[in-house]
């Protein structure tokens, strides 16, 4: 794949502006500078820097960012920050891909709530993620605003009725791990629904995090803020 092509892809700009940055010597590959934007590379692994940064292709974009309070899932965000300026420009600018806008989280999590987001540039893999037929199990830590007792807990797992759909919505599991403390796995992913679910019991949520998608936990060195590729290996734990 040409150079100019590589760079484009990973989102460093128009064709035209990824054949300037290599003809301004601003690119190098094994630290070597490249000028020639029509140099052909084997793309699947290649690291190279611009401007002095380092950046591996990925040919799709799978990543994990660790969602800190006061930030929104919109591009457009109304009242707070978007997520999307926590990522590096490049990854903001990648080229659309069919049924994707460029970069995009896989659904969305409140301003207030905090923990593991997923975001990616490949459609199919956002519908799996996302679809309730595929019952991607959801870990929640809960911090309500009143003791949490058995009686709470045994309606979550019988299933609650929210505004919006007259069927039954159930905690796959859900377990105390402090006096107002819970741990709730959710298969699906309707609107506020940890918070609407808690809201059916009587009590409240005062803070909301998510730990945990499928196989795969939020890394402890995940600092909040902080987004990092996900591997092969952390993607077969979220589809097993
Ligand atoms: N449920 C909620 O109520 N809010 C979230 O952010 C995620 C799940």
């Amino acid at each position: 794949m040409q150079l100019q092509d590589i760079l484009f892809s990973q989102g460093f700009g128009t064709r035209r502006v990824c054949a300037g940055l290599i003809q301004q010597g601003r690119v190098s590959v094994d630290r070597q500078p490249v000028t020639d934007a029509a140099a052909e590379f084997e793309a699947a692994g290649l690291r190279f820097a611009v401007g002095g940064v380092e950046w591996e292709y990925h040919e799709k974009a799978y990543l994990l960012l660790h969602k800190p309070a006061g930030t929104e899932c919109s591009r457009k965000p109304s009242a707070y920050p978007s997520i999307y300026t926590l990522l590096p420009p490049p990854l903001r600018q990648r080229p659309q891909k069919a049924a994707t806008q460029g970069v995009q989280a896989v659904g969305r999590l409140d301003q207030d709530t905090t923990g593991m987001l997923l975001l990616t540039d490949d459609g199919q893999f956002i519908h799996r993620m996302s679809s309730p037929r595929h019952h991607v199990p959801k870990v929640y830590e809960v911090t309500a605003k009143h003791a949490v007792d058995e009686r709470q807990i045994g309606r979550l797992l019988e299933g609650v009725v929210l505004d919006d759909d007259p069927r039954l919505v159930r905690a796959a599991a859900c377990e105390l791990a402090g006096e107002r403390l819970l741990r709730l796995t959710l298969t699906e992913g309707k609107y506020h629904q940890v918070k609407r679910m808690i809201a059916a019991v009587g009590n409240r949520v005062e803070g909301l995090h998510r730990s945990r998608i499928g196989g795969l936990a939020l890394p402890a060195d995940l600092a909040p803020g902080q987004w990092r590729w996900l591997s092969p290996a952390d993607l077969a734990l979220l589809e097993p």
